[in-house]
């Protein structure tokens, strides 16, 4: 962190004889938001290697080094209710960001508001007699725009005004008190509502929670189809995708990214002069910003390249290794159930399925668990549940060290338990269909490119 504090002031110093840019002209943004407690990427599948908080982090840092003055929007939703910690280093992590303002969205209604973090937290609909919100505010001012909130979900309708006339005066209350403001409205919530605020015209910018429903996994769909987070088909009213997997982009921050930690760095050393550093406002398109389409350019997919110089590196390391407490723990509660595993391990199919494997043991499956090792990622409960044989149930994996017979994909993950089918090969687990299990694990965003003809072929073996 104090690394990246001094590069921020080394940046800061040139920030300052940099040109006006044309700020004034738009509202330049960037809005991400329902991360819904997907932290960070497994890295299984390179199509879906996108997104994280390290990554959301290190973007916006990058943006800001190159001008303080960018609204960053979060349009929250961010936490998942079954993964404690993830939202607990979520919050934390959101707080550093410091988004300028953030939306009370579906999760942060879920949560404790002691999970929020001290963030700019803005709804303008939730209902003033209810006192568990202390945090939030109607409306926010970031220089010159004023960012307003609406949220609706049936399951909070106790807490929150629908758009209806009533409510209408309140937000133009606002807005006729600022009249040389720009207005951006954070909205979440179905589409008739989307309809009245869009039909008021009082936004310049509507920036909309993403849509899909609540179970559904990151993937690379809206990736690979951008337009699909238009709503209205407005290409003006943008949903940040999900998961985290990109950060939407707006104003002059449409056409032209901002380049890496190390060509600033390099910039800066290079040459005492300012001109050396790239102004944004080099190849600006001057094509109104508001009738630009969604094309590639408005989101910043977060691949691998934005792992550089995250802000957030340290309390990454922190959750990792609280992750790795609750590995241990659950390493040692598993322990008593070794004795009498029903498993057994690959290294005793040996002598009676010698091709088998021999198939298996040249196959990834057989490699699994080292690929964790090499990720430093060998004690999250999460990802070791995919890459060992029985992390789940009662016998399996308990850790390399006491049960180094069960690391991997094996062919009982496939075949079931086999300890007594290998003492009398007569016995068979019962519901034994390996067909079947592939897709436990290879579901996106795991393993996105997954048919079984096509990755049968790579592991066939029979005997
Ligand atoms: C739902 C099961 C599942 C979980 C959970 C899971 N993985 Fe994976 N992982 C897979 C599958 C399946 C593949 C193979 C994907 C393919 O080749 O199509 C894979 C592949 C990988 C690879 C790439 C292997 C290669 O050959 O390049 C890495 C690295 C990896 N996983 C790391 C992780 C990490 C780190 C986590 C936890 C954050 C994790 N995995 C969680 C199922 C899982
Ligand atoms: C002592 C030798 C022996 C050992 C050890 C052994 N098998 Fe077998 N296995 C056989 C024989 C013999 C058959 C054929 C039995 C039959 O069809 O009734 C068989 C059949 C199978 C079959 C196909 C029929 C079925 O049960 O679904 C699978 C799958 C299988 N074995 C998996 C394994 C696995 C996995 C291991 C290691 C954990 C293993 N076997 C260990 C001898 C063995
Ligand atoms: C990733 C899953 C997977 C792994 C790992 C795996 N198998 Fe298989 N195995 C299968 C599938 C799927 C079939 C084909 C079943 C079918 O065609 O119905 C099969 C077929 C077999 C058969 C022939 C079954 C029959 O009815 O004739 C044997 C024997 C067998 N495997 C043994 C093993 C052994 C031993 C290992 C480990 C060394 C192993 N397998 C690892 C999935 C797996
Ligand atoms: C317990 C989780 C799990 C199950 C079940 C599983 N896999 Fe995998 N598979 C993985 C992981 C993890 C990897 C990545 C391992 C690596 O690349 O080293 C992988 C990688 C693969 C690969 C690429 C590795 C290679 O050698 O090229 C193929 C092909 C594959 N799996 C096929 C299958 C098929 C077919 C099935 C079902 C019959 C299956 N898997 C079931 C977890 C699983």
């Amino acid at each position: 962190m104090c690394s990246f504090r001094f590069l921020f002031v080394l940046l800061s110093i040139h920030i300052l004889f940099l040109k006006p840019c044309l700020a004034e002209k738009g509202i330049d943004w960037l809005a991400f938001g329902d991360i819904r407690g997907n932290i960070e990427t497994c890295g299984c599948d390179p199509r879906t290697d996108l997104g994280g908080i390290e990554r959301i982090a290190s973007l916006i840092a990058r943006e800001r080094a190159k001008d303080p003055h960018i609204l960053v929007l979060d349009l929250g939703n961010n936490f998942h209710k079954n993964e404690a910690i993830k939202s607990k280093y979520l919050a934390h992590g959101l707080s550093l960001i410091r988004a300028d303002a953030s939306l009370v969205n579906y999760s942060e209604l879920q949560t404790d508001h002691k999970l929020w973090g001290k963030r700019p937290f803005v709804i303008g609909n939730l209902d003033k007699s209810h006192v568990a919100f202390p945090l939030t505010q109607p409306y926010i001012i970031h220089k010159n725009t004023v960012v307003m909130g609406y949220h609706w979900d049936e399951e909070h309708k106790k807490y929150l005004k629908r758009w209806d006339h009533q409510l209408q005066q309140t937000y133009h209350k606002i807005i006729q008190e600022y009249p040389d403001h720009k207005k951006v409205l954070l909205f979440s919530g179905p589409m008739p509502d989307l309809r009245k605020a869009t039909k008021s015209s009082w936004f310049d910018l509507i920036v909309s929670s993403n849509t899909k429903h609540e179970d559904e996994k990151p993937g690379f769909e809206e990736k690979e189809n951008p337009d699909s987070l238009m709503r209205l088909d407005q290409p003006f009213i943008r949903m940040v995708p999900l998961g985290g997997v990109g950060v939407l982009r707006g104003g002059k921050l449409m056409q032209q990214e901002a380049p890496s930690v190390a060509k600033l760095l390099e910039s800066s050393n290079n040459s005492s002069s300012p001109q050396a550093f790239p102004s944004l406002t080099d190849n600006l398109n001057t094509q109104k910003i508001d009738s630009f389409p969604i094309s590639s350019i408005a989101v910043s997919w977060l691949d691998y390249t934005f792992d550089e110089g995250s802000p957030l590196k340290d309390l990454m390391r922190e959750y990792n290794t609280e992750t790795k407490e609750v590995f241990e723990k659950i390493a040692k509660s598993r322990l008593k159930d070794l004795k009498n595993s029903p498993f057994i391990g690959a290294a005793a199919c040996k002598s009676c399925h010698p091709d088998a494997f021999k198939k298996w043991s040249e196959s990834g499956h057989a490699k699994a668990y080292d690929i964790l090792t090499k990720a430093g990622k060998d004690k999250d409960p999460e990802c070791v549940s995919c890459h060992v044989l029985g992390f789940s149930e009662k016998g399996g994996f308990i850790s390399k060290t006491k049960s180094p017979q069960f690391a991997h994909v094996q062919c009982e993950n496939c075949h079931g338990p086999r300890k007594s089918h290998s003492l009398n090969p007569s016995v068979k687990p019962p519901q034994h269909e390996p067909k079947k299990i592939c897709t436990s694990c290879h579901h996106v965003p795991h393993s996105s490119n997954f048919v079984y003809e096509k990755y049968w072929k790579k592991i066939e073996h029979g005997k």
